[in-house]
């Protein structure tokens, strides 16, 4: 029995920001963030909401999965910017979309959030506590930027990525998976939230935003995630070589390009969807996905390398025959 992706869906909110947009808000140039990053524009929401996004890219991965809200009986959504404290985005979905049998809860892994619940999902599956999973990463993080910090702003995008993952008898599915964290390096890629409410204590209140050390968070990353997709590599009993595409958090061109070079793989096997989507944190790596099934890049058979990486710090692979 292996947990197997069945249907993929995203949703995007409608508006479209371009570097040059950028521009004419603050000290920022098309030539610094996109030979930096690989990014040129990202979708914000104005009206959208995390649920919203979720809920729609939910129906599509259904749709494409041939599965009814009914039959899905986990629901996990991978997010740091829900709407809401409570309830969480996992359950405003559930009520969205009708998931009347689903056991629904959000899980915090930052940019590895869709991974996470991934791995969740297929522990689950393996053990056929559940048989159909829907999961997803969804993100507003124009909500918790510092829009007068222009170092970090330009790199960050709003949307949701969803996957039908079902367990199914058969060689295709998730192969090996690896995941891990690191929480005394967590203040590199940090949002400190929330004020404190209760009357006797007295803390300031003051707003908080995503705050990176960028520096620090690339060397993490081009350490890290080669060193856990070799890992899975191995564990899944194939070589690099055997990898179609490497389908990975979309934070940085950079970290894709060095990751690839560590790997001794060409570029050519690293999809990217930064460029028009800038990083959306735990929506990256189902947004990707559900682009390249959409464009018929996978085919049955094929091996795909996925891996997130982020705040935490948290990183996760997975190695799925499609
Ligand atoms: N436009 C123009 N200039 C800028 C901008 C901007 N948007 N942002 C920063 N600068 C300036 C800085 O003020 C600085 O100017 P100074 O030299 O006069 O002080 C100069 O550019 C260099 O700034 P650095 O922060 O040192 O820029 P760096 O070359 O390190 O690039 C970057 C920043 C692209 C973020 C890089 O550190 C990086 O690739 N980090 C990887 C981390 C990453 O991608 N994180 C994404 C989110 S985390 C995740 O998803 C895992």
């Amino acid at each position: 029995m292996r947990a197997r992706i069945i249907g993929t869906g995203s949703c995007l909110p409608e508006t479209v920001v371009t570097n040059d947009d950028l521009a004419k808000i603050m000290d920022t140039s098309d030539e610094w963030i996109s030979s930096r990053t690989g990014i040129r524009e990202r979708h914000l929401v104005k009206e959208e909401t995390t649920a919203g996004m979720s809920a729609e890219a939910a129906r599509r991965a259904m749709e494409s999965a041939g599965v009814s809200a009914e039959e899905i009986d986990l629901l996990i959504v991978g997010t740091l910017s829900a709407d809401h404290v409570t309830p969480s985005c996992a359950c405003e979905v559930q009520a969205r979309i009708g998931a009347v049998n689903a056991v629904a809860f959000d899980i915090n892994a930052a940019c590895a959030g869709f991974m996470f619940a991934l791995n969740i999902a297929n522990a689950y599956l393996q053990t056929g506590v559940y048989r159909t999973a829907l999961i997803l990463g969804a993100e507003t993080l124009s909500k918790i930027m510092d829009w007068n910090d222009r170092s970090t702003c330009v790199l960050f995008g709003d949307g949701a990525g969803a996957a039908v993952v079902r367990a199914e008898e058969g060689t295709a599915g998730l192969l090996a998976f690896d995941q891990g964290s690191d929480g005394v390096k967590g203040g590199v890629l940090a949002c400190r939230g929330r004020s404190n409410n209760n009357p006797l204590v007295e803390t300031p209140k003051e707003l908080s935003y995503v705050h990176m050390d960028g520096q620090e968070v690339y060397k993490f990353a081009v350490t890290a995630v080669p060193h856990s997709l070799q890992k899975t590599i191995q564990a899944a009993g194939l070589a690099v070589e055997d990898i179609d595409y490497f389908a990975l958090h979309q934070a940085n061109i950079r970290i894709l390009q060095s990751v690839a070079k560590r790997l001794r793989v060409t570029e050519d096997k690293f999809p990217i969807s930064l460029d028009h989507c800038g990083n959306i944190s735990a929506a990256s790596v189902p947004i990707l996905l559900d682009e390249m099934n959409r464009k018929g890049m996978l085919k049955p058979g094929m091996k795909i390398a996925l891996s997130g990486f982020g705040g935490g710090l948290t990183w996760a692979s997975a190695v799925i025959e499609w």
